[in-house]
């Protein structure tokens, strides 16, 4: 996938429309769908989403992540095959929508592939730490966590005793460095990374399923044992838990707009886009339900709210023999996303700054690497920084919260597009527009619902920051600005 993106670049980097070879089939639509969609959504917020929100309903909540998306991916598609370069929801929009609206998406998607880079990180962390402890090396605490932590209910920030959590600063380092050196992961390599993600989800469901009992559905919160369990406040268990658990896993599913991007390079765009986008979606719901399900079936879900739960499930099923593998397979899988989500920000700034809306330090090109080395170190360090202080559950909402406004906006944009350009050559057209591209801005709205206000705040505050950037540089600086 990062080649494809990294060809992406290139194209714009020559700001010219070159055709890309259609090379792409549907079945490889499907492989690069599930090797950027399975990653820290999975293996880290299931355990945070089932503790804090969901319970065993976690299962549901993935159901009704997986509705927003379904909407919004073919509306993805449509925008990204009408667009003569392939890039990011910035490009389309750029493209389509005009300058102020490419730039609200393009910083919002900020906190979709930085912001996500930050959330893996510290799941990245979590893992390692536990595989670690395997082999009986005993990382401290201090250097493996964040420092802070924040309390939803009270809206209150705390310390947790911890320094940094090191290995999310060093894995960040690790990724800025080979971005800048200019790595290109082959198709090959992403197909085995998929190969080893999935894997692990079947080696987790095949071993820990005959441990399954609802015995374990019990807990305090829950003495029923009831599948949803009683709601007791504030989006803590109930429906209301249900839908703040969707917009927390929801996260799980970032990624599948990776496919719209290679809408060019598929060999028969209008059969295969969605056959590429539904289908990851399809495969990527059936084994987040099967994994929500059987993780709450073998321990308490009040125990999961650690960065590695499904290394929780194994020990509480007896099947500790699995975990080292699994574990391996998990940082694997997480460094394949974190690749991505940083090769992607780059790229995002760089197209920002070769459009005129950030200072073109941003869109310089190494000499020797060829890679867009101010972007990607400027990224990376930002990331480090905050991946080595923030806690996972913070973040995580706050990529929810942006990508769920990106596809609202994505949404409503493609219609809008229907009606002031309908002459407009489409390769894909997402079928019933009426109905898919309102229902994808009124899903995402209402995942986006089930986040809480403070999350809601952040939002608005990187929003309102983003308006004041745009109007008091872009507006000056754009190549629009200066052409007009
Ligand atoms: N979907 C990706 C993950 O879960 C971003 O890590």
């Amino acid at each position: 996938m990062v080649e494809l993106v990294a060809e992406a670049s290139q194209a714009n980097d020559d700001a010219e429309v070159r055709p890309l070879k259609r090379t792409l089939s549907a079945l490889n639509l499907v492989a690069l769908g599930v090797g950027g969609i399975i990653g820290a959504g999975i293996f880290v917020l299931t355990g945070h989403a089932a503790a804090e929100n969901a319970g065993p309903a976690v299962t549901l909540s993935f159901l009704l992540g997986a509705v927003a998306c379904a909407f919004a991916g073919l509306c993805y598609a449509e925008m990204a095959s009408s667009v003569p370069i392939s890039g990011s929801a910035y490009t389309y929009a750029y493209a389509t929508l005009g300058e102020l609206v490419a730039w609200i998406i393009g910083w919002d998607l900020t906190l979709e592939y930085a912001v996500g880079a930050i959330t893996v990180a510290i799941g990245w962390s979590g893992y390692v730490v536990s595989f670690a402890r395997d082999f009986g090396l005993n990382i401290p605490t201090q250097f493996a966590l964040s420092p802070l932590i924040y309390d939803s209910s009270h809206h209150a920030w705390s310390a947790t005793g911890a320094i940094v959590n090191a290995p999310a600063v060093a894995v960040i380092i690790c990724i800025t460095w080979l971005l800048v050196i200019g790595i290109r992961e082959s198709a090959r390599f992403n197909n085995l990374i998929v190969a080893v993600k999935l894997t692990v989800i079947f080696l987790f469901i095949i071993f820990a399923a005959p441990h399954f009992n609802t015995s374990n559905w019990v807990t305090a919160a829950n003495p029923e044992g009831r599948f949803i369990p009683p709601n007791a406040g504030d989006s803590i268990y109930g429906w209301s838990g249900v839908l703040r658990g969707a917009a927390v896993v929801f996260f799980a599913y970032i990624g599948f707009d990776a496919v719209s991007t290679t809408a060019q390079e598929a060999k028969d765009p209008n059969r295969d886009m969605p056959i590429g986008i539904l289908g990851s979606l399809v495969i990527c719901t059936i084994l987040y339900v099967a994994v929500g399900f059987v993780l709450t079936g073998i321990v308490a879900f009040d125990r999961l709210n650690v960065p590695d739960p499904i290394a929780v499930g194994i020990d509480a099923a007896g099947i500790g023999w699995l975990g080292p593998l699994v574990k391996l397979g998990i940082v694997f899988g997480l460094t394949s996303v974190l690749l991505v989500l940083l090769l992607g920000q780059s790229r995002i700034f760089r197209a920002m700054a070769y459009d005129g809306l950030l200072p073109p330090a941003a869109a310089k090109i190494h000499r020797r690497f060829r890679t867009p080395y101010v972007s990607t170190v400027g990224s990376g360090v930002v990331v480090a920084v905050l991946a080595g202080l923030l806690p996972i559950g913070i973040v995580g909402e706050l990529v929810s919260i942006g990508t769920l406004f990106a596809f609202a906006v994505v949404s409503i944009g493609t219609l809008v597009l229907r009606i002031v350009d309908p002459a407009l050559h489409r390769p894909f057209r997402a079928p019933a527009i009426w109905i898919v591209g309102p229902a994808g801005a009124a899903t995402s709205v209402l995942l986006m619902l089930g986040l809480p206000i403070d999350t809601w705040l952040r939002l608005a505050i990187w929003l309102v920051i983003g308006l004041v950037i745009y109007f008091t540089y872009g507006t000056k600086h754009s190549r629009l600005a200066q052409a007009g």
